[in-house]
């Protein structure tokens, strides 16, 4: 099974940026989370980080065919971009969304998430495990078509 984790802008300054809001754990943090969590689930992940909305539909493009699985957390593009929902509809790839802090309880405009709807589940408010759960979401997928 594999899965790419990609993460929006401002996501390279996880431990710098609002610590009271993201904690204090770094980007690297995360991706080391992440890995380990990975080969303890027989997932093989790989990781992309960017600040620009096109390099994200880029790489959602290039996944066509390679993953089995995606996880975004599309960080401030959740909230405008269209242009990253229909990526994630173009391929097809069974997607599921993250986001770190719990959206639903902040402000008004990242109430609106565009990407959701080509997503087979929301995860938010769980830290960092969030990640670790969307990939465990992918795997109880995989399993039950298998
Ligand atoms: C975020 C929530 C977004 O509203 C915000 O723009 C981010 C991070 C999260 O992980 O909680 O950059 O996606």
């Amino acid at each position: 099974m594999k899965v790419l984790v990609i993460n929006g802008p401002n996501i390279n300054m996880l431990g710098i940026r609002e610590p009271e809001i993201y904690g204090k754990g770094t980007y690297d943090d995360l991706v080391g989370m992440i890995k380990s969590a990975a080969s303890r689930l027989g997932v093989e992940a790989a990781f992309f980080q960017s600040n620009h909305e096109g390099a994200i539909v880029d790489v959602i493009q290039e996944a066509y065919g390679m993953y089995d699985g995606i996880v975004i957390n599309p960080a401030a593009y959740t909230h405008t971009s269209v242009a990253i929902l229909d990526a994630l509809k173009s391929v097809g790839i069974p997607t599921v969304e993250v986001h770190i802090s719990d959206v639903s309880a902040r402000e008004d405009f990242r109430q609106v998430s565009y990407v959701r709807s080509a997503c087979i589940k929301t995860i938010v408010g769980e830290g960092f495990e969030g990640y670790i759960h969307a990939m465990e979401v992918l795997c109880e997928k995989r399993e039950k078509e298998d």
